[in-house]
């Protein structure tokens, strides 16, 4: 590892940028900030409201204290990994709570310890609230990310979520493309995992990109071999359009996938990013939700040799010789594109949708400096900076009040803040509710996989030879997976070649067909097909339609065994069916069923019961 004085400075990405951001320049507003904050200013240039007049005196929360959640071990085999029991699925201690309070007032003069409303909730810096953006750059510089191989390391901005971070992303490295318009010559592309989130898909279309599967196997995107990265760069045909400068990957509990990408696998294709100069947008937001237990009870599972005590976690962040976080847990997480950024062509998106909630709209970008700039002007003219309520509230939950004559209350029982120590307990404890989740519904659906029918052993007979009471056993494999080694999802495929119909019927009419029975008595559970993340048509045709994502995060602890064995009840129900009939009667109802939500989503009341699908 390249000591601090002979790190390189990031490449010069510029050429990546689209025209738009060529041209931005940056914001008149911008040079005043630095005069804002001279203590006793009176300031008469800018348009701000009178803080005064904010119909809010204070903000206050209950909230949560950092150890609220059990956390489970980085080394699954010391202490035992797991508890498979049914009672084990009340996870959580009685709720531990504290109370936080952001002022309507600080007399704190340094703005980066200052939290109250009257800074909140005014107009501020496109960075981000200053206290929290400084909360955060110290968190990913100093214990998320400790060795960025560039010289001065990466800096941050704050978004309004990842999704937000991707727009900004693309708009940033990508000109639109109209094919009524543009040359073909003239149209870029976006590589993305042959399954893939669809929102960030949904980003890309209609700005004209051409969006580029890459294959995956459990772990992610392939770097060799048929249809990998360097195979899809390698034999790119312009006639499509200019080869790809743009990844957008989730590398950590991919949705729908849930794959983790090895580090090994990461400095592959981080060497084809560097060959073929690509811009890897890592977007991240399961990071923390790596499971070191999947593995071993996987191979449990399924009579794998699983070494009896398998070695300790490694500590991914020292073992090139780098900088440890300063905490067990983060150093066992494989860690992100970032850790290998020789040239600064990672742009990664962090969000605290899955650590705090989605409602919060709230998350940061981190990369190296030039592109946070180009990003920052991009948010002046947009979003301008994420809430003031939210920021805030966050602020003062992970940071609490400054010193005595700041009366503002933090997330911990003293009234002070989480605090980095406090966070990344708080990351710990969600780690171990959705690991053993995970290992719930995937065991229940390891114990499913098969289906065994055989005629059952009758009473032995006089006369009879005993070899003729034997039992006549077919096994018969449902679907298959891979306990998720990261994320929120278990990502299925069915076997609809085993099913007796598979002939007659087809089997994208069965997967349809099935999708249905699943949702009808006395199974009621509601799969994500895999159609829904194919990011092209020719993948939902070929192997989408095989696929269903299940997500163990969303509903309460117990109703993941109830959902898992619903799943299973349903496969083994669904393949009893021989009668062509009932896949037409189904199908059927899929029409109608359509028919029903498309009502629904005609009818404005219904929009607080249909969720934008994540
Ligand atoms: C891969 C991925 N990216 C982004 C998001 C959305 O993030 P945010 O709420 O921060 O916009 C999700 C949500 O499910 C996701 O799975």
């Amino acid at each position: 590892m390249a000591s601090a004085t002979d790190k390189l400075s990031p490449k010069d990405v510029s050429n990546h940028f689209s025209r738009v951001t060529k041209h931005r320049v940056p914001s008149q507003v911008k040079r005043f900030y630095q005069y804002f904050s001279i203590p006793g200013i009176g300031n008469l240039a800018g348009g701000l409201p009178n803080p005064n007049y904010f119909p809010y005196d204070t903000l206050e929360a209950s909230t949560a204290v950092p150890d609220r959640f059990k956390p489970t071990p980085n080394n699954p085999v010391d202490p035992p990994a797991t508890d498979l029991t049914l009672s084990a699925l009340n996870l959580s201690d009685p709720a531990a709570a504290s109370r936080v309070l952001v002022p309507h007032d600080s007399a704190e003069p340094n703005p980066l310890r200052k939290i109250d409303l009257t800074t909140a909730l005014q107009y501020g810096t496109a960075q981000g609230y200053p206290p929290l953006y400084s909360f955060i750059r110290e968190f990913v510089q100093e214990h998320l990310h400790p060795n960025v191989p560039y010289k001065g390391g990466a800096e941050v901005i704050l978004t309004v979520g990842s999704t937000d971070g991707f727009s900004k992303t693309v708009e940033a490295f990508s000109n639109i493309w109209d094919s009524e318009r543009d040359w073909i010559r003239e149209r870029e592309g976006l590589l993305c995992e042959e399954f893939a989130y669809m929102n960030a898909i949904q980003t890309a279309r209609p700005r004209g990109l051409n969006v580029v599967p890459v294959a995956i196997d459990d772990e992610g995107m392939l770097a060799y071999g048929k249809g990998g990265l360097e195979d899809v760069m390698s034999n790119w045909d312009t006639n499509k359009g200019k080869r790809p400068h743009l990844m957008y990957t989730v590398t950590m509990g991919q949705n729908p996938t849930s794959g983790l990408l090895s580090l090994t696998r990461r400095k592959e294709i981080y060497a084809l990013a560097q060959k073929y100069d690509i811009i890897i947008v890592e977007d991240d937001p399961y990071w923390y939700l790596q499971y070191p237990s999947a593995l071993e009870l996987s191979n449990k599972a399924r009579g794998q040799s699983t070494s009896p005590k398998s070695p300790a976690a490694v500590n991914y962040n020292t073992l090139d010789g780098g900088r440890s976080s300063g905490y067990e847990f983060l150093d066992s997480l494989v860690p992100s594109y970032l850790s290998i950024d020789v040239d600064g062509r990672v742009v990664r998106l962090d969000t605290f949708s899955k650590t705090v909630a989605p409602g919060c709209r709230l998350g940061w970008i981190t990369a190296q400096p030039a592109v946070i700039e180009k990003i920052q002007l991009i948010t002046e003219s947009s979003t301008q900076q994420p809430s003031g309520f939210v920021q805030s509230l966050i602020a003062e939950l992970l940071m609490g009040p400054s010193s005595h004559g700041d009366p503002g209350k933090g997330g911990s029982k003293d009234g002070s803040g989480w605090k980095f120590d406090g966070w990344v307990r708080w990351l710990e404890g969600l780690r171990g509710n959705y690991e053993r989740r995970m290992q719930v519904m995937s065991q229940i659906l390891e114990d499913g996989m098969y289906l065994i029918q055989g005629s059952a052993p009758g009473p032995t007979k006089p006369g009879r030879a005993e070899e003729d009471d034997f039992e006549i056993v077919k096994k018969t494999q449902l679907y298959d997976f891979a306990w998720p080694a990261a994320g929120m999802f278990l990502w299925l495929r069915a076997h609809f070649d085993t099913h007796p119909l598979y002939e007659k019927v087809g089997g994208q009419r069965l997967a349809n067909a099935f999708w249905v029975f699943l949702t009808a008595k006395p199974y009621l559970v509601l799969l994500a097909p895999g159609v829904m993340f194919s990011p092209t048509p020719e993948i939902a045709e070929q192997v989408g339609w095989q696929y269903y994502r299940l997500c163990f995060a969303a509903v309460d602890d117990e109703l993941v065994a109830k959902h898992s064995k619903g799943t299973v009840d349903a496969f083994v129900d669904y393949w009893a069916i021989d009668d062509p009939k009932k896949i037409d009667d189904l199908l059927d109802d899929v029409g109608a069923r359509a028919a029903s939500v498309e009502n629904a989503l005609q009818n404005q009341a219904s929009f607080a019961t249909n969720p934008i699908f994540c």
